[in-house]
């Protein structure tokens, strides 16, 4: 017996607890701990039933990572489930935290299942490039309807208690004490005969041919060239057209075959860069500030998606707007932005009044004397900022922390305009700011430990990924946006069309290519930048005018109905115009440029290398720490395909192709 699963006997009902800390794990302790658990219960005619519960924070969160990209020993997990499966006793599966993966696959094995009221449950496995592989195709698809089953695994959304009662997957919820009612009611159902294993069942239904395709092709379509994805959707297909057995063997195949595929390398690169690029050795043990009551400065897109994020995770909001119109209209934002993820489901009415008690707004800075950290998101003008910082200077506690949103300007000069410069940083969100997952922690010289600390403890409460980042314009994601933005104005003014480059990154994996998501964006933000820089540009630096004659026009994009394309009527996809494209030509021409052809191939190898050359650059002057950094910030930010692993792993892998 092995001491991670211990098994004891009460009044006929056994419970086997797994306790692997932290997240209880699959290693090869619980496994064989489990299938000891297995015998020993069968062999106990003492034992009417058994419940599977797990110490800690949460049921068996999936494989051991320590275990990862190594052959498995005996006795590996689908053996597992299969002998959970096929115990004489009834199972029952008493599930809290989150059941994910190989977690939730046992719980499968089990013959009924009990779910915490928080509890989560899923299958994540495409997410690192794979299928589950101990039966999770399988078995899903015969306890849930198949469309949802589907759904899951191609997904990798877990989903949340009451859904999963719902859909069957789960026999009931506890609102109390998940061991006791799972002792309760394995004893309810310890008389009953033992339910037919889940492999020998028939699906729960079968959608008709037209049906599944319809399932399959709009999980498909936003699989973006991922294998795994397209894969999941294989294996729920076949494991409803054959019988269990068989279908446990495909699955099999499908996840050894994944297993090799590069892709899934990729995909578990991006899986550990996460988690490991906020980590900061100089900041271990350092204690972050306390934070309860948060400035934002500025309503507008970024400081109203700010505000929205920080009332989310539990924070007191106070806004500050320079007059009663703009806050009334920031505040109208963050209203806006609640209600519509009340509509979606996301929170409920009531969640949503106690979120709007806790946001005020204002347009004076003495609102935030007690401020414990203020987010400044105003213009982007340095004077501005200055003004902002000098004000927020006079009117906060002085162990407030201040913090801009700036995208480009010198993080550095901004906090040199307080007294005490150790109290600011830069967190830089990405729009929209209460979705989007990255945030850029921007370390000037002067920033004291702590005031880092505090900002990556915000992160985390934000549910945000952290990069820590040097100064200097742009950081790490837009330094790199400059980059390759400018290696696509000159192909476009060397003949390739904004159109031809957008669909070479789309093939490549992105969601959208550069011109459409500047025209989402707006362009005025980048002219902007670049009328700042023209007084320091180098004069024999190429530089491609076309964008600017665009601003000219007054084409800033979507929010104009016009910009590198036409969007017609407030339509969102963009339409080729041919008024940019004699732009295009005659730049060219005043240039002496004779435009030529390109292929995808060609354009994607540009804009690669762009990225590449600018990435090697900023770790070299150590904006970034690590090439991991790089990656986690082009896949979070700027919709780099996350299962090509970024691309500095990207170039590495070419790199040693070639070599
Ligand atoms: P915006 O123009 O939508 O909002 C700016 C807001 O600041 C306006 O509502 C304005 O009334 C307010 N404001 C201006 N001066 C003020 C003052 N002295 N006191 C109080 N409020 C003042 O701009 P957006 O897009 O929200 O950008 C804000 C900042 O965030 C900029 O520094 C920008 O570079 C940065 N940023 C923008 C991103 C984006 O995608 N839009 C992404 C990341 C950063």
């Amino acid at each position: 017996m092995t001491t991670a699963v211990t098994t004891e006997i009460t009044d006929g009902i056994a419970v086997v607890t797994v306790d692997n800390p932290p997240v209880n794990a699959l290693g090869y302790d619980v496994r064989q701990g489990l299938a000891d658990a297995v015998a020993q219960t069968d062999g106990d005619d003492s034992v009417r039933a058994v419940v599977l519960i797990a110490a800690g924070r949460t049921f068996m969160a999936g494989a051991e990572i320590k275990e990862f990209g190594k052959p498995m020993q005996d006795p590996g997990l689908p053996d597992v489930v299969l002998s959970i499966e096929s115990a004489r006793k009834p199972w029952v599966a008493a599930i809290h935290g989150t059941a994910l993966g190989g977690g939730l696959e046992v719980a499968l094995g089990c013959h009924y299942r009990i779910v915490d009221a928080r509890a989560k449950l899923g299958l994540p496995e495409v997410h690192l490039g794979l299928i589950p592989g101990a039966g999770g195709t399988v078995r899903l698809p015969r306890v849930v309807p198949v469309a949802r089953a589907a759904e899951m695994v191609a997904t990798g959304r877990p989903i949340r208690a009451q859904d999963a009662v719902q859909i069957g997957l789960a026999d009931r919820k506890s609102d109390g004490d998940l061991r006791v009612d799972a002792i309760a009611f394995a004893g309810d159902i310890a008389g009953d005969p033992l339910p037919e294993a889940l492999v020998n069942r028939a699906p729960v239904d079968a959608p008709d041919e037209e049906k599944w395709r319809e399932i399959a092709g709009k999980l498909v379509s936003k699989a973006r060239g991922q294998n795994s994805v397209l894969r999941a959707v294989d294996a729920i297909g076949e494991a409803v057209q054959l019988d269990g057995t068989a279908a446990l063997a495909v699955e099999r195949q499908i996840f050894t075959e994944l297993m090799q595929d590069p892709q899934s390398a990729a995909l578990r690169h991006v899986f550990f860069a996460e988690r490991s690029v906020g980590k900061l050795p100089e900041l271990r043990g350092v204690d972050p500030r306390p934070l309860s009551q948060v400035g934002v400065i500025g309503g507008g897109t970024m400081g109203a998606g700010i505000a929205v994020a920080l009332l989310l995770s539990g924070l007191h909001v106070i806004m500050i707007e320079r007059d009663e119109d703009a806050l009334a209209a920031g505040q109208g934002r963050v209203a806006d932005t609640l209600m519509a993820s009340v509509k979606r489901g996301l929170i409920s009415p009531d969640k949503r009044d106690t979120l709007l008690k806790g946001f005020i707004g204002s347009t004076g800075y003495d609102a935030l004397a007690q401020a414990d950290l203020v987010i400044e998101a105003v213009f982007e003008d340095m004077d501005v900022k200055k003004q902002v910082f000098a004000a927020l200077d006079a009117a906060t506690r002085p162990d407030a922390v201040l913090a801009t949103n700036t995208s480009y300007l010198d993080v550095n000069e901004i906090a040199a305009s307080v007294a005490d410069p150790s109290r600011v940083l830069g967190l830089h969100f990405f729009s929209p700011a209460h979705v989007m997952k990255l945030l850029e922690i921007v370390r000037p010289d002067q920033v004291a430990d702590d005031v880092l600390a505090t900002g990556f403890a915000l992160g985390r409460q934000l549910g945000k990924i952290a990069v820590p980042a040097g100064v200097c314009d742009g950081f790490i994601g837009n330094r790199i946006l400059s980059a390759y933005r400018r290696e696509c104005d000159y192909m476009v003014e060397d003949g390739a069309t904004p159109q031809e480059v957008d669909s070479a990154m789309k093939a490549y994996g992105f969601p959208m290519g550069i011109f459409a998501m500047q025209d989402m964006a707006g362009l005025d933000i980048g002219w902007a930048a670049r009328k700042r820089r023209a007084p320091t540009r180098d004069p024999k630096e190429r530089y491609v005018s076309i964008a600017d004659r665009l601003c000219e026009l007054g084409r800033f994009g979507q929010k104009t109905g016009a910009g590198w394309f036409n969007y017609p009527e407030g339509s969102r996809r963009g339409e080729p115009d041919p008024l940019v494209e004699n732009i295009i030509a005659e730049e060219a021409a005043k240039n002496g440029i004779e435009q030529r052809d390109f292929t995808a191939e060609e354009i994607m190898d540009r804009i690669l290398g762009a990225m590449v050359s600018e990435g090697r650059a900023i770790l070299e002057e150590g904006i970034a720490a690590s090439p991991e950094a790089i990656d986690v910030v082009m896949i979070n930010g700027y919709g780099f395909p996350r299962w090509r692993g970024g691309p500095m792993f990207a170039a590495k892998v070419a790199e040693q192709g070639n070599g």
